[in-house]
């Protein structure tokens, strides 16, 4: 386990000792690894995304018992179930959050209104300035390596990290590619002042992802991601036979109308929390190839943040 903390402007305004945010997934981001990320000096995050209320009120609840250190909500805008868990987060005590997938103007009001820390996740420095220019905290500069939803506009990390750092003042959180030491030290070099990570997280014993999908990650190569579903909803999963389903229908030029009925409800569920991996949509980040294992989430960070160390004192011996 690493002792030393790394001190950045997300560090400071979060109150947390790595700069390191376990992001929110649906299907595998619940109270036990928010509470093991968030133990370990990062910040865990609960995935709001694939809550009913009542199960949000539950893993809540469990994530308080499991620690006293900061750790956040992710809300993204477009779920239906937004406006009955804003609330009932306010009441448990949630002080962070990270919204997504949606306006920024529709919910940093009520948070900010209510003491709250707000970060919003964005994929052009526009998005950022407009976050800006609504009193959000924090900016999350997601790159279309990133696994689950994505901007249409393939942006990658490395191109858009510095512009979002040009556009605003705020701490620029990077996310997207983002699996290790050396990754990390990349994303703190374009200007972020912390990282987002997904996949690496979703590929760890707490996560509450199906083995399946753990083991489909680890055996998935270099170039088993796509960005899918461009003209529906932009997602980047893993190749399966409902991508080529996809591809098929997109080949023989299916309306958007058509691919939504073909997406239908439940594909991330299908393949994320039941394992049923041909059928479902299952959402990973383009890094997948770089992932071998299935370890404890606090070692992910510790590693991460330690040979984040190393490589950025070699570089600085250049
Ligand atoms: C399985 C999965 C589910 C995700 N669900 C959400 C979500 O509910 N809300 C959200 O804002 N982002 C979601 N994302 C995106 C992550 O929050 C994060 O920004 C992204 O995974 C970072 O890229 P990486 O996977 O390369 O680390 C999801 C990503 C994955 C892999």
């Amino acid at each position: 386990m690493t002792m030393q903390g790394m001190d950045t402007p997300l560090t400071r305004l979060l109150g947390i000792r790595h700069p390191v945010i376990q992001a929110g997934m649906i299907w595998v981001s619940g109270a036990r690894l928010a509470a093991a990320v968030s133990e370990a000096g990062g910040l865990g995050t609960l995935g709001a995304g694939s809550m009913r209320p009542d199960v949000f009120l539950d893993q809540v609840r469990k994530l308080r018992a499991r620690t006293d250190k900061p750790w956040a909500v992710n809300l993204p805008v477009f779920y239906r179930h937004v406006p009955e868990i804003v609330p009932l987060a306010l009441r448990e005590g949630c002080r962070i959050f990270i919204t997504s997938a949606g306006n920024p103007a529709t919910w940093t009001p009520v948070l900010k209104d209510a003491g709250a820390t707000v970060l919003h996740v964005v994929a052009t420095a526009r998005q950022a300035a407009k976050c800006e220019a609504l009193g959000v905290d924090a900016v999350v500069a997601e790159g279309f390596e990133a696994g689950g939803h994505n901007g249409p506009d393939e942006l990658t990390t490395m191109v858009l990290v510095p512009q979002v750092v040009r556009a605003v003042s705020l701490p620029v959180v990077a996310a997207g590619g983002i699996v290790d030491g050396r990754t990390m030290a990349a994303a703190l070099a374009l200007g972020a002042a912390g990282v987002q990570v997904g996949t690496r997280f979703a590929c760890t014993v707490e996560s509450s992802a199906h083995e399946a999908y753990k083991q489909a990650i680890v055996e998935a190569g270099e170039i088993d991601t796509v960005l899918a579903l461009k003209s529906v909803m932009p997602v980047r999963l893993l190749k399966n036979a409902f991508w080529e389903q996809v591809r098929a229908a997109e080949a023989r030029g299916a309306s958007p109308e058509e691919l939504r009925d073909l997406l239908g409800t439940g594909r991330p569920r299908q393949a994320i929390h039941l394992g049923a991996l041909p059928d479902g949509e299952i959402e990973v980040g383009q890094a997948v190839g770089a992932i071998r294992d299935v370890p404890a989430a606090a070692d992910v960070l510790a590693g991460m943040v330690d040979e984040a160390r190393i490589v950025l004192q070699g570089l600085a011996r250049l």
